[in-house]
């Protein structure tokens, strides 16, 4: 079944990440090339609320394509968990008549976006866009790319510092849920450990495993930590367990933290979004409804929002085996 749809409001949610810029850009310009009006709502679900929204065209665009964060701004917004929130964010929509919604976010906005399309007959499409890369059914969300790349060069600088000093650095990375960024940044950046949630490590065993290494001629050692991982959940006594425990080393703590999200988006992102972004637009004009647009086998996908959300994190195990067989 087609629908009838002239305008298309856009929104980013939840924590922002690099590329969103170019997914809004993305959308706007696919509708101005199908003919859409394009409307950006601000500060995501509570813009919507509070009614705040611009019109754009193709023009209003431009030079976002390069630029960190999202122009729209983003809010994790909890009137919008609220029967009432909802009710004056369709009142607004009503009002603006818009017919269908780009909502640009994690797993969060996706749960949002799929209880108001059930109390309004609205269409929504999902983009996904966290650093987190948390999202089933895509391969990558936008902004992971570029949180990699910004973490493997923070821990290249830190890997000269740890050098330098004989010292073992435990480096918390994002990924409340993921070990996604842990994982693929610390195989890049070359660690000793890895902390995943999805694997468990007791401490003693690490504890061992680092003796091991020390032993093998090792002289420092970086372990990345995701924040997400249960014996690394609190950084600091983890490390002055290890420091009890293997006395060779002195211990340092580096929390990356939001530098993270931050940054002009690497080119993978920037194709990434751009491609989601049409493929959004696309979803739209064959009739599909309450869908996240994936990236799957480097094909566009649609998936339903029920099974776009969180799941169990499908981490690619041979990548654990290879950071074990790096880390000898
Ligand atoms: O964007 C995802 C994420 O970065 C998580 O890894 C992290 O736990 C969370 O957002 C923190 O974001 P905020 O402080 O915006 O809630």
């Amino acid at each position: 079944m087609k629908f009838d749809i002239k305008r298309v409001g856009v929104l980013t949610s939840g924590g922002d990440s690099p590329g969103m810029n170019a997914a809004i850009r993305a959308v706007v310009r696919s509708c101005s090339y199908h003919k859409l009006k394009c409307v950006g709502i601000y500060r995501g679900f509570d813009g919507l609320i509070e009614n705040d929204f611009i019109t754009l065209n193709a023009r209003a665009v431009k030079n976002i394509i390069n630029r960190g964060g999202t122009f729209l701004k983003s809010s994790r917004s909890s009137e919008f968990r609220t029967k009432e929130g909802r009710n004056k964010a369709i009142i607004n929509l009503q009002k603006e008549k818009i017919d269908a919604l780009v909502v640009i976010g994690g797993d969060g906005t996706f749960r949002g976006a799929s209880v108001l399309s059930k109390e309004y007959d609205i269409v929504i499409i999902g983009l996904p866009g966290t650093i987190d890369n948390d999202i089933n059914g895509t391969d990558y969300s936008i902004g992971y790319d570029t949180a990699l790349n910004t973490v493997v060069e923070a821990i290249d600088k830190i890997r000269d510092t740890a050098h330098s000093h004989n010292r073992l650095f435990l480096i918390e990375v994002m990924g409340r849920d993921a070990g996604d960024i842990a994982l693929n940044a610390g195989i890049g950046a070359g660690a000793e450990e890895i902390l995943i949630p999805e694997q468990k490590m007791g401490k003693d065993r690490l504890v061992e495993s680092l003796k091991r290494s020390k032993k093998s001629g090792k002289t420092s050692s970086i372990i990345v930590v995701s924040e997400g991982d249960k014996i690394g959940k609190n950084i600091f006594k983890l490390a002055k367990y290890i420091e009890e425990n293997l006395v060779e080393y002195e211990v340092r703590v580096s929390v990356l933290g939001y530098i993270q999200r931050g940054g002009s988006p690497s080119c993978f992102d920037r194709v990434l979004a751009s491609r989601l972004g049409v493929g959004a637009i696309d979803a739209l004009l064959k009739g599909e409804r309450n869908v996240m647009i994936g990236l799957k086998h480097n094909k566009i996908v649609s998936v339903p929002f029920s099974k776009a959300v969180k799941g169990d994190n499908n981490l690619d195990l041979e990548l654990i085996r290879v950071a074990d067989i790096m880390s000898i």
